[in-house]
């Protein structure tokens, strides 16, 4: 089986992306190679952030790698969080502050004073890839909506808030399973595994 890096220092990124690739991938983490290093996102848009990350451990170990950025895009806050999402409440916020900002950015309205209105969102993941230093991107999108409140417990980040199109559930109610079939993530990573296959 074809091994690969992934340059993330996020266990949920780390588990989902094991098991969307399970027995087609075996995905080496950034401790298997001993780099313990927190890789700044400097990048205005994600997939710069991705290529960073990627090319970080390409010119430092020499590792054909990939990495992914992900931003959650809500429609009545003009596509914020976006690249921001992971700082959204500030530097050192976790994923209550950000969810509770999102949460009080659309009930005041949001930039276009539809937010308790609209709550139309959508997450997008750009997989940076360099391989024999060639660079690919692959993408991948869910549209879904911003609820009221928090609920569930499974996921990470903004999982609670975001239920996506056709479902009733969030992200983190409706689980690994469901949510590595279906999602932003799940979508970028098929494309990414095809093309290596
Ligand atoms: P980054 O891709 O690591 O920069 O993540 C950006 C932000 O989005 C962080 O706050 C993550 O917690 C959040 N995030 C990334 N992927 C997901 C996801 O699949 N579900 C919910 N939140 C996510």
């Amino acid at each position: 089986m074809n091994k690969i890096v992934f340059a993330t220092n996020n266990k949920h990124k780390l588990d989902e992306i094991r098991q969307i690739t399970a027995g087609k991938l075996e995905i080496l983490s950034l401790s298997d190679i001993n780099c313990h290093d927190e890789i700044e996102e400097t990048g205005a848009t994600l997939e710069e952030n991705a290529l960073i990350k990627a090319q970080y451990i390409k010119d430092k170990y020499g590792f054909d790698c990939f990495a992914d950025d992900t931003g959650l895009e809500v429609e009545a806050l003009n596509g914020a969080p976006g690249v921001i999402s992971a700082r959204y409440a500030g530097e050192h916020c976790n994923a209550q502050d950000n969810m509770k900002k999102l949460l009080h950015e659309l009930k005041i309205g949001g930039s276009q004073m539809q937010g308790k209105t609209n709550r139309k969102a959508r997450f997008r993941t750009v997989i940076a890839l360099i391989l024999d230093s060639e660079k690919h991107f692959f993408e991948g999108e869910i549209e879904g909506k911003i609820i009221e409140e928090e609920r569930g417990t499974a996921g990470f980040g903004y999982d609670p808030i975001f239920q996506p199109l056709g479902y009733n559930e969030t992200f983190a109610e409706l689980g690994d399973d469901v949510k590595n079939r279906i999602s932003h993530r799940a979508l970028a990573t098929n494309r990414f595994v095809e093309f290596l296959q």
